[in-house]
């Protein structure tokens, strides 16, 4: 993205949480924050944008790997895992809501400079509310060092962790994704949830068409998609950078885990998917 701009992709994700509140019942993700994190002319945009019946399928896709993540955190919490980071959180309220502070999880967000400042400026509208609080970490992925500023707000690298980064591994160069991959990857007991797309070639040429109409949308938004990625490219990548457990999960799969919210869609060929990858062995979960 530009470095001097916010993130307008941030409001869209977050924009589709709080539709799914409303129009799903937040039945595969509650967050009672998603729609007071937006301002109201963010919200109509919303409503726009969830009148598509087309926009279901991403919608949906959308709160499932913000579910597949906090679960993924508070089966870590289970274990003992007591350091969360939320990597390019843009308007995510998991850090903001944080249901293990009483078990004691740290939550480090990191984002792009621009981004995580207009957050700021809006907790500050919400903040009549009981807010947690994270540590922020303001960070380019491009041009900074996430460890060292990690380390400075007083992460531990030589303890477990749990990271979570959601809708932002597209949009950044294929170097910046490999080196958070490697340092995430190089942290003893670290697992990594994040979100992926396969090349557009690989979609059939149904589903092509509106996933390059959205690239080009995102791209005229200064946000093109930089680093999409092959399913076994990536998983042989996640290997030579430590991570020994992977689960990849598709669309189909996805829709598997909540087939009542998914009925009627069935998913099938390239699409986007969830990775859940540890540089441990959990065993069988
Ligand atoms: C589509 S939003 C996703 C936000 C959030 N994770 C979510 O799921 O709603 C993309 C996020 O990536 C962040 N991002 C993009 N490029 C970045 C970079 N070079 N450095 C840091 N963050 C970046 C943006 O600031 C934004 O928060």
């Amino acid at each position: 993205m530009r470095a001097t701009q916010f993130s307008l992709s941030a409001v869209g994700a977050a924009g589709h949480r709080a539709m799914h509140q409303r129009l799903e019942g937040g039945g595969i993700f509650a967050d009672p924050l998603a729609r007071d994190i937006l301002d109201d002319d963010e919200w109509r945009a919303a409503e726009n944008q969830a009148a598509a019946p087309a926009g279901r399928p991403m919608r949906l896709f959308m709160a499932a790997r913000s579910r597949l993540a906090e679960d993924t955190i508070a089966a870590a919490v289970a274990r003992g895992v007591r350091q969360a980071v939320v990597l390019g959180a843009g308007l995510d309220t998991f850090s903001l809501r944080n249901p293990h502070a009483g078990a004691g999880l740290r939550v480090f967000e990191v984002d792009h400079p621009e981004t995580q400042a207009s957050k700021m400026l809006r907790l500050e509208r919400i903040a009549t509310r009981p807010l947690h609080w994270p540590r922020f970490v303001p960070v380019d992925f491009e041009t900074q060092r996430l460890g060292q500023a990690l380390d400075t707000a007083g992460f531990d690298d030589s303890r477990p962790a749990v990271f979570m980064w959601l809708g932002v591994i597209m949009y950044l160069t294929t170097e910046a994704a490999r080196s958070t991959l490697a340092y995430v990857g190089g942290i003893p007991g670290a697992e990594i949830v994040f979100d992926y797309t396969e090349p557009l070639e690989n979609y059939t040429p149904a589903r092509r068409a509106p996933m390059v109409a959205l690239a080009e949308r995102l791209a005229q938004l200064g946000e093109p998609w930089l680093s999409l990625f092959d399913p076994p490219a990536l998983a042989a990548e996640l290997q030579r950078l430590g991570f020994v457990e992977m689960e990849d999960l598709d669309l189909a799969a996805i829709a598997g885990r909540f087939p009542a919210m998914f009925a009627g869609i069935s998913p099938s060929g390239a699409g986007p998917h969830v990775m859940i990858a540890r540089n441990f062995a959990a065993g069988p979960g």
